[in-house]
């Protein structure tokens, strides 16, 4: 039997305190947490009781806990443009990585991040706890049988996301400045665009969409209709704040499945309720139970991609999703940002001189979107009116 890997958390947000702590708890033969880092003193004594750490395991700096030679691996749970600087140190300290999603805000601190940890031969994995939900495990099963034939297209909806704070001690509107986050609802619920891409079986090559905000000044959008093509198969991924529809749908050449959530509400939030497999032969209700409330439902995919993380330490495999896999999709959400400010198709991967590689969404202030563009109209991602306009000229 292997020893628990000997973790600690920087950052002690709603994630955190919500989800990681209570899946690591949930298996001590694997994990045990000790140390947390946040320089916010009241999410520090939150995450310190959660976690059940005495006072000199717990630290307002970083580098503090970094330097622990107790310490074999890290979680990175705070916002993403905080991501880099903590798992490249800690790459560099010989620590194993568990990094929040997205990676980061901005492509290149992503390859950053990649680079460090594949100097130091530590692994860094990224958190992609929707694909440990069942109905996706067994939906990924079904397409591997060849049931449904050659796969030629997936569409995720997720148009009832719930635009929820930050932790109320630190920044609880960090996800509406787009330097800090790296988009809106997109980027916050990147989890449709990696299912989705999980599903079609292929790396998208080119990403074309249809960006807009959902509250007047908001800085970033939170309406977002994407196309993700790969060489034959196409993804469409509709992501939204508000109380739209939700659901997953894959068609191949010989059948489809669809998975659908109570009310036709976008999971998590509402539950999984049924998955139907439809070919030549009929339809089909696969047997699995209906699924829990958002809670447990997130809890259980937490403690999943946790145990996945500590078996690719101790196996020396990838994780499930590993760096160069998130940085790749963090790199589509950027192009989805693109495609709706440029109104054209964006390929990938990004050229790494490249604005939207080196900034981001907030490099699109960088290129030339044209006035007309409703990106630039609605004063996403940094954009306005161009100085000649804004200026009377
Ligand atoms: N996988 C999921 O389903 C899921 C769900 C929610 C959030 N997330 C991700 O988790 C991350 C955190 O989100 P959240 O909702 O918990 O945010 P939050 O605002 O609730 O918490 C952020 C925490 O980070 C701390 N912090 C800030 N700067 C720090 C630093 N330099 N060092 C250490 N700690 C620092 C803050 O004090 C705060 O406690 C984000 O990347 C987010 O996208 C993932």
């Amino acid at each position: 039997m292997t020893e628990p890997l000997r973790v600690a958390l920087v950052g002690c947000g709603n994630i955190a305190l919500g989800h990681h702590i209570p899946a690591y708890l949930a298996v001590p033969e694997r994990f045990r947490i000790v140390g947390i880092a946040d320089p916010t003193p009241e999410r520090l004594e939150l995450g310190r009781a959660a976690a059940g750490l005495a006072a000199d395991q717990v630290h307002a700096d970083v580098a503090e806990l970094l330097a622990r030679a107790d310490v074999d691996a890290v979680d990175v749970c705070t916002p993403q443009h905080l991501h880099r600087d903590v798992a490249v140190a800690a790459a560099r300290a010989g620590k194993h990585v568990l990094c929040e999603k997205p990676i980061a805000a901005v492509p290149a601190d992503a390859e950053a991040m990649r680079a460090a940890a594949a100097e130091a031969g530590t692994v860094l994995a990224v958190v992609a706890n929707y694909l440990f939900f069942p109905e996706m495990v067994v939906l990924r099963r079904i397409i591997e049988s060849g049931e449904l034939g050659e796969i030629r297209t997936v569409r995720v909806d997720m148009l009832g996301v719930h635009d929820l704070p930050g932790a109320a001690g630190y920044k609880p509107a960090w996800r509406h400045d787009p330097a800090q986050s790296g988009g809106g609802v997109l980027v916050d619920m990147l989890h449709g665009v990696y299912l989705a891409e999980s599903l079609l079986g292929e790396r998208a090559r080119q990403v074309s969409a249809f960006v807009d905000s959902g509250t007047d000044g908001d800085a970033v959008e939170g309406l977002a209709l994407c196309r993700l093509e790969a060489e034959r198969r196409v993804a469409l991924v509709n992501i939204g704040w508000g109380v739209g529809p939700g659901g997953v749908i894959v068609h191949g050449e010989s059948g489809r499945a669809v998975a659908q959530y109570r009310d036709n509400g976008t999971m998590p939030w509402a539950p999984f309720e049924s998955l139907t497999v439809t070919t030549e032969h009929g339809t089909r209700t696969v047997d699995l139970p209906a699924g829990p409330e958002l809670e447990p439902l997130v809890l259980a995919s937490m403690r999943d991609t946790v145990v996945d993380f500590a078996d690719a330490v101790r196996d020396g495999r990838a994780p499930a999703a590993d760096a160069a896999a998130a940085l790749h999709i963090l790199e589509v959400t950027v192009a989805a940002y693109a495609s709706g400010a440029l109104g054209r198709t964006v390929p990938l991967p990004f050229p790494e001189d490249g604005a939207l590689f080196r900034r981001g969404a907030v490099g699109l202030t960088e290129l030339d979107v044209p006035e007309a563009a409703l990106v630039r109209r609605r004063g996403l991602f940094g954009l306005g009116p161009s100085p000649a306009i804004a200026g009377g000229a």
